[in-house]
């Protein structure tokens, strides 16, 4: 078992380990004053993990109640946002009780945001159900539901107060949901260097690798809370991946659009003379290895209309994360302009 402290506004640890699930409602006793709790999860997820949260909580001397909304993306939205706060002032929860987020990241951005406004904040723990929500959501405090506008629009910034990643919970993931998680675990591996890069193959996605990946995003979290510095390297291959994920309206998966994005954006700077060649052919083969997309038949001009609405873009500029080799990436800011000569220099093989 690793642990790492997150040394946010709101400092918490993330455990990571196996036998986690059935230690939580000891782990809850220790956040909060009260005994009430709400496990809040979807109907994929519930039936498979959620009897073991209840009793985790009930042993811990907790009451508890329950709320479970249809699993997808499409839950993330204003209706099923009123839906759960609605519940939680049904259930009389009070701002000494609390919320656990059992689930993707669909689950843990609905019970975040929830949790940050049901009586000005209340405490939630994530219980990440998916490799893509262990390495990536669940931990930092980015909470949110989408608008008709687009993905996130509308969230907060609110610290858990603790974060569990039970690895006994990825044997029920199917392996298309696990992959997803790989094109993050690998976009730390070109973040952080040749240590965890070269060590990433399908079969090797273990505690270690996933507390590596975490332990990176909390450097970057500590050092940019609020997502205007370090915690920017986070979006690499999203500028581009998140306008190939919606331009496939969403039948791309994040994680297959995060891996066309970072291939592309590779090709990209080896093309304008930002990294050798041989850095963009290994990013490329490292995400094809575990069976992950690296190009798109999209059209450029689709590619172009549909990252000029990314909610990063600030004004008349893009910042672009770019890597100069595996270890070493930079924010590249250029003129929205810019932008179609970086999308037909990725498209190119
Ligand atoms: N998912 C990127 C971040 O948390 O900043």
């Amino acid at each position: 078992m690793k642990t790492i402290e997150i040394r946010a506004s709101r400092p918490y640890t993330v455990t990571v380990g196996r036998g986690l699930l059935p230690a939580l409602g000891a782990t809850c006793a220790t956040l909060v004053k009260g005994r009430r709790a709400m496990v809040v999860s979807e109907t994929t997820v519930f039936p498979l993990h959620g009897a073991a949260a209840v009793a985790s909580l009930e042993k811990a001397g907790f009451d508890v109640v329950t709320h479970v909304f249809p699993a997808g993306e499409a839950s993330k939205c204003g209706t099923e946002f009123l839906n759960l706060v609605n519940d939680l002032a049904a259930s009389h929860l009070t701002r000494s009780d609390l919320v656990v987020a059992l689930g993707g990241g669909v689950t843990g951005d609905l019970t975040g945001f929830a949790a940050a406004c049901y009586l000005r904040g209340i405490a939630y723990v994530q219980v990440p159900t998916t490799l893509l929500a262990m390495v990536d959501s669940s931990v930092g405090g980015k909470t949110a539901i989408d608008l008709p506008a687009g993905k996130n629009l509308c969230g907060a910034f609110y610290q858990p107060a603790a974060v569990l990643c039970d690895l006994d919970l990825l044997k029920t993931l199917p392996g298309a949901v696990f992959r997803d998680g790989c094109a993050e675990v690998i976009k730390y591996g070109v973040l952080s260097g040749r240590a965890l890069f070269d060590a990433l193959t399908p079969e090797t996605i273990d505690e270690a690798i996933i507390a590596a990946c975490i332990d990176d995003k909390r450097q970057k979290v500590e050092a940019d809370e609020f997502d205007n510095g370090a915690r920017q390297f986070l979006n690499l291959g999203h500028t581009l991946g998140h306008a190939v994920e919606k331009e496939s309206c969403f039948t791309l998966s994040h994680g297959q659009a995060v891996s066309i994005g970072m291939a592309m954006i590779a090709r990209a700077a080896a093309r304008f003379g930002l990294c050798a060649p041989e850095t963009a052919a290994e990013i490329t083969a490292k995400l094809a290895a575990f069976g992950l997309p690296t190009a798109t038949a999209q059209s450029p001009e689709a590619i172009l209309a549909a990252a000029l609405g990314d909610k990063k873009r600030r004004g008349d500029t893009l910042t672009l994360v770019v890597p100069r080799a595996i270890g070493d990436c930079v924010l590249h800011p250029i003129p929205v302009a810019a932008l179609p000569d970086w999308i037909a220099a990725g498209k190119e093989g």
